[in-house]
């Protein structure tokens, strides 16, 4: 059977999106054919369109690193026909054709079932984004931190941190301060759950003490950078650093300070590799105490298959809010 995918062709350094005609392949042993539903647009996807940002390492590649949709053939006991699944990471969009078809053939292993209470397009409209948003959120709470604790999150009018800061509010916390570059996003980070807006300037402290005030103990970082070198030395004692992105670089200029005389941690959140046995734990929490009430508060804009061409290559450049699903 033939079926459309996008796929990145490389000339040069030029990346050009094409839709290309494929044709299912045989299954080999413990794979799972999907006819995907939705996929979405990450941070990481819309990198496949530089070919110099070393997301992908061969082209041509069909990109796309989330997919939720239904089994329609596996040769795994673990799936069967009519099933519904979601998949996201692994090599996924990467080094093995990804979710932007409509059909994805995929080693059994990396799929998880769709949990009840979780439709396809939720589980894409959390996608990468909400699922590593959870494990940040999921560090912090190793902490057992009261509900009024000063917590701190970045890039929240993004997906991670824009995820990050309706869990937490979702689960009760009360003192949320986001970082945001745009005010205009100010009313859409309040209704999430901020309760305090601060800019990138504002958060910095102009003399770039290595130890200062300390006011957070909680901190979910998807920015990195210079912004997470502003964040270390306000960090409280014992308090944690979930950083999962580097939307603001991925150089960090710092002193050891902030760690040898506050006892504070830094923890690297990977949602690609995240062990497979351990996600479907991380889904059921996506699907039960995580989900927001306020979900319909994180935006979420859905294109047609057709259009992604165009809002990809505009991803980067074009200021959005909260999350872009694909509709297959
Ligand atoms: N470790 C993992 O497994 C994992 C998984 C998913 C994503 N990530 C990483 O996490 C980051 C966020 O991903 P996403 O999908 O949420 O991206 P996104 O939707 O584009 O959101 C990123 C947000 O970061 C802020 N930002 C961007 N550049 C910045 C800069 N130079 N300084 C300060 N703030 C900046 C922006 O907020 P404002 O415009 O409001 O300031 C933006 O909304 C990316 O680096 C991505 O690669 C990592």
């Amino acid at each position: 059977m033939k079926y459309q995918a996008l796929e990145l062709q490389l000339d040069d350094t030029q990346v050009t999106p094409t839709f290309i005609e494929q044709e299912l392949p045989q299954l080999a042993a413990d794979q799972v054919t999907v006819k995907v539903a939705y996929s979405d647009i990450n941070y990481k996807d819309a990198l496949t369109l530089n070919s110099r940002s070393g997301v992908l390492r061969q082209y041509p590649q069909v990109p796309g690193v989330d997919a939720a949709g239904t089994v329609i053939a596996s040769t795994s006991a673990n799936f069967k026909v009519d099933q519904k699944v979601l998949l996201i990471g692994f090599d996924l969009g990467i080094s093995w054709p990804g979710g932007y078809a409509e059909y994805i053939t995929v080693p059994a292993k990396w799929l998880v079932a769709l949990p009840e209470n979780l439709s396809l397009q939720e589980a894409m409209w959390y996608g990468t984004a909400g699922f590593t948003a959870a494990l940040s959120v999921r560090a912090l709470l190793k902490y057992d931190f009261p509900l009024d604790a000063p917590l701190l999150v970045t890039g929240a009018t993004g997906g991670v941190g824009g995820w990050a800061t309706a869990f937490l509010h979702q689960l009760g916390y009360t003192d949320l301060t986001v970082v945001s570059r745009n005010p205009a996003a100010s009313d859409y980070l309040h209704e999430l759950g901020a309760t305090n807006i601060v800019t990138p300037d504002e958060l910095a402290d102009a003399r770039h003490k290595p130890l200062q005030k300390q006011k957070f103990v909680g901190v979910v970082d998807a920015v990195g950078g210079d912004l997470l070198a502003e964040i270390l030395p306000q960090v409280s004692y014992s308090g944690i650093v979930a950083l999962s992105g580097n939307a603001g670089g991925n150089k960090l200029a710092t002193t050891t300070l902030p760690f040898i005389l506050r006892g504070i941690r830094l923890q690297g959140i990977d949602s690609v590799s995240y062990p497979a046995a351990k996600r479907v734990a991380v889904w059921q929490q996506l699907a039960t105490d995580f989900k927001p009430d306020n979900r319909a508060l994180l935006h979420h804009a859905i294109i047609d298959f057709n259009e992604l061409p165009t809002t990809l290559a505009e991803f980067m450049n074009k200021k959005h809010q909260g999350r872009t699903l694909v509709s297959l």
